[in-house]
């Protein structure tokens, strides 16, 4: 059976991710590489710890979480699909065929304008990737053009994102998921701090305001409310 560790491990994987790196650099995109694979891979790990997922599924969200973006070398615009494509490509045999299918159905899913969700893992992918907007993820070194250009702007003057479930269930647990029912309050939150001095709060929803509304879908298939803390303020 392949966990995250294999998949970590796989030469062709790296690459892929390795090329992303420099395809997004040369492109003066955010980090798309393994400091961002590595995140949002850890984040569903923890996502899916907490809302009592199996630990095997724990496992496939971690996978889903750290290919999510190697298809970023190939192109930027279809990168979702041929990340799927890639993943199948380097493991088909190797999986059982319905976790291939949703590790490659996750991918696939996480940038699309018709996004939807089918399985908990699509979900949890969603919530750990568009979590990620950190100072560190800019890799653009001229303040000047950091300045100019509101995506590494927000994501310069963001000191920290957090995502957590509140109230979690107990590590790897009692399933839970689509329809799941549970008394105490029900709330995945995004928690950010964001240093104002450097770009307004208004500029962060001006980019991410589409992202946080995949996040709010995503949560709710999961049987939770999506929140939103920016700088100690609650919004949502
Ligand atoms: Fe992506
Ligand atoms: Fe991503």
């Amino acid at each position: 059976m392949i966990n995250l560790k294999d998949v970590k491990q796989n030469q062709q994987i790296l690459e892929f991710i390795n090329q992303t790196e420099e395809a997004m650099e040369a492109l003066s995109y955010t980090n798309h590489g393994l400091r961002h694979s590595n995140i949002v891979a850890e984040r569903a790990m923890q996502i899916a710890r907490n809302i009592g997922l199996d630990a095997r599924e724990g496992e496939l969200a971690a996978i889903a979480g750290f290919c999510h973006d190697m298809g970023n070398f190939l192109t930027r615009t279809y990168h979702h699909f041929f990340g799927a494509t890639l993943f199948s490509q380097v493991f088909l045999d190797k999986f059982e065929p319905r976790e291939l299918a949703m590790i490659m159905q996750a991918i696939s899913n996480h940038d699309k304008e018709e996004m939807d969700f089918t399985h908990n893992i699509s979900a949890i992918l969603v919530l750990a990737d568009k979590s990620d907007v950190d100072r560190s993820r800019v890799t653009e070194k001229d303040m000047a053009k950091i300045k100019t250009d509101i995506h590494d702007r927000v994501n310069y003057a963001a000191r920290g994102s957090m995502i957590k479930v509140e109230n979690p269930l107990a590590p790897f647990g009692s399933a839970q998921g689509k329809g799941s029912g549970q008394a105490k309050k029900k709330r995945i939150t995004l928690t950010l701090k964001i240093d104002t001095n450097f770009c307004p709060v208004i500029e962060y929803f001006e980019i991410f305001t589409e992202r946080m509304i995949f996040c709010r879908k995503a949560a709710k298939f999961l049987g939770y409310d999506f929140g939103l803390v920016i700088n100690k303020f609650r919004l949502l």
